[in-house]
């Protein structure tokens, strides 16, 4: 099974710009990439901060960039987002009895669990009371099944002290229940805005680089400096024993090159369609550029 994981969209009203960038312009080409590569991934999930202010005209934007997907898309809240203005958005997103954004769905992988960690006027996030009993339910009800966990907040620290210091807050919470599961295979976040990958109690974790910003990587600061390294989205390949997630900075033009001899042509990505472009690998690799 194949997923794509996106995160921190951090839409604005346009034509707004956010940290002088369009977060428009950001996420179209990453819609473009999976439409080419992946259109054969079963979903396309975006765990939270789809919005920087929670406008409804950030979400009708999103709406519009989203729908472009030739994949099913899943979304879920962060600390940016306003959980209203995102249902009168996306009426048809799931949610709990307790009208949190919040469900789970059956996969071929498994069951995918969607986390709601969003505290209004809190950059940090929890899960309440309900959201945990409806957490415990909800695994009680896949015992024996392996589950996938996808929610904003980083359960954990991770060494960026000022992004440390707003993940969620009640981590030992969110444990139990994994832990009295024991099927949990992995964790997938977002919040973070950088690559980061490793284990949470035994429990393999990862998250991405957001698609319009990203939080510099410092392990001295107490607050949270940006920065404008490429964006990237995870294509998770989900096997019976196995997950691998590669990272794709899809807005890299950097030169290619054919591995097997010093001579073989350089150039970018536009310029040798015939080496991983899968729309374009019908063509035959030019005599000259082997000759050359
Ligand atoms: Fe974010």
């Amino acid at each position: 099974m194949k997923l794509i994981h996106l995160t921190d969209t951090h839409f604005v009203a346009p034509p707004k710009k956010l940290f002088a960038l369009d977060p428009r312009a950001r996420l179209a080409p990453a819609v473009a990439d999976i439409n080419r590569r992946h259109a054969d991934a079963a979903m396309v999930v975006v765990t939270g901060d789809l919005t920087h202010w929670g406008e409804p005209a950030a979400y009708a934007a999103l709406k519009q960039t989203l729908d472009g997907l030739q994949v099913p898309y899943r979304l879920i809240l962060g600390n940016h987002d306003d959980r209203a203005a995102f249902l009168a958005a996306f009426p048809d997103s799931p949610v709990d009895e307790a009208g949190f954004v919040q469900w789970a769905e059956d996969t071929p992988a498994g069951r995918f669990v969607f986390l709601d960690t969003l505290i209004p006027g809190t950059d940090g996030g929890a899960l309440c009371a309900e959201r945990l009993a409806w957490l415990r339910r909800t695994l009680e009800a896949a015992a024996g099944t392996p589950v996938y966990l996808f929610l904003h907040h980083a359960p954990l620290d991770l060494g960026i002290k000022g992004m440390d210091a707003i993940r969620l807050h009640n981590p030992e919470a969110l444990l139990a229940p994994l832990q009295a599961h024991g099927q949990v295979r992995h964790i997938f976040f977002g919040h973070v805005h950088r690559a980061i990958a490793g284990s949470w109690h035994g429990i393999p974790f990862s998250t991405l680089p957001g698609t319009n910003h990203q939080v510099l990587l410092n392990f001295h600061r107490d607050d949270v400096p940006g920065s404008h390294e490429p964006p990237a989205y995870g294509v998770v390949l989900i096997g019976a024993d196995s997950l691998v997630m590669h990272v794709h900075n899809y807005l890299d033009a950097s030169p290619r090159f054919e591995m097997t001899e010093a001579t073989e042509p350089l150039g970018r990505p536009e310029e040798l369609p015939w080496l991983d472009d899968p729309l374009e690998a019908h063509l035959k690799r030019p005599a000259h550029a082997a000759a050359e």
